[in-house]
């Protein structure tokens, strides 16, 4: 499968060795392709990588992940060009931080909206699906845990992307996955993300996830 990443952050980076390791043929999108942590990535990653612009990134990818700053998300999505996501399975991973009183952080928009809808009203054509959100990156690939395996919660409005995002998951080693519904439920999976952090900050580490135990 062709994937393209639009964002070379800790994400970005981490997701595509994930796919490049599945074998899918890896494009990683940035606005600087030259910068030094993507050319490290580029050298140190096995399997078929490339880097390009966002704009490339999103042409090349069956499937694209919107891996940027979450107050970038859209202006990534323009430079991107929405008709690069027309009909795709699009995995939005981005968080509406608001780290603007410090920490921990509040969230710029939120329960009325969030992200993944903005994303989905941005990409009409595209199938969004809101994922890996709640996890930090070490622990998007492979997320076998001292406890366990924790349990990755999406959401979308399009049930054969959402299948096909549970399929990669599975590749991925997820052994657990809860679909909440709509795209709408990323309201919720964004609010998750807050609340990790402060869950992050006092059990002393910085890769804690939750699970869902049922009864
Ligand atoms: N870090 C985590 O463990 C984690 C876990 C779950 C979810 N998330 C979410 O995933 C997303 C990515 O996080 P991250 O930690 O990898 O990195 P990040 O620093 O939040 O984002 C880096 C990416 O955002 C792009 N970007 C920044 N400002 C931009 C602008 N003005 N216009 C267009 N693009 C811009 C950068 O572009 P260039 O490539 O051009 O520099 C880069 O690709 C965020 O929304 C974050 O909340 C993060």
């Amino acid at each position: 499968m062709k994937v393209g990443i639009i964002g070379s952050g800790d994400v970005g980076r981490r997701l595509g060795q994930g796919f490049a390791a599945q074998g899918h043929d890896v494009k990683l999108g940035t606005r600087d392709p030259t910068k030094k942590e993507v050319q490290e990535w580029l050298k140190k990653t096995p399997g078929t990588v490339s880097v390009g612009r966002f704009s490339d990134a999103a042409a090349h990818g069956e499937v694209v992940l919107v891996c940027t700053l979450g107050a970038a998300a859209e202006a990534a999505i323009g430079l991107a060009g929405e008709k690069n996501f027309d009909g795709k399975v699009v995995i939005d991973v981005t968080n509406p931080l608001d780290i603007s009183k410090g920490m921990p952080p509040g969230l710029f928009v939120g329960t009325t909206d969030s992200l993944g809808e903005r994303v989905q009203r941005r990409l009409p054509k595209a199938r969004v699906v809101k994922c890996f959100n709640i996890v930090g990156n070490p622990t998007m690939i492979a997320p076998r845990m001292k406890e366990g395996v924790p349990t990755m919660i999406i959401a979308g409005n399009d049930p054969a992307a959402k299948r096909k995002v549970g399929e990669i998951l599975v590749a991925f080693g997820w052994e657990d996955t809860v679909d909440i519904g709509g795209i709408d439920g990323a309201r919720w999976l964004e609010a998750l993300t807050a609340l990790w952090v402060r869950v992050a900050m006092n059990v002393g580490t910085w890769t804690p996830a939750f699970r869902v135990l049922r009864s």
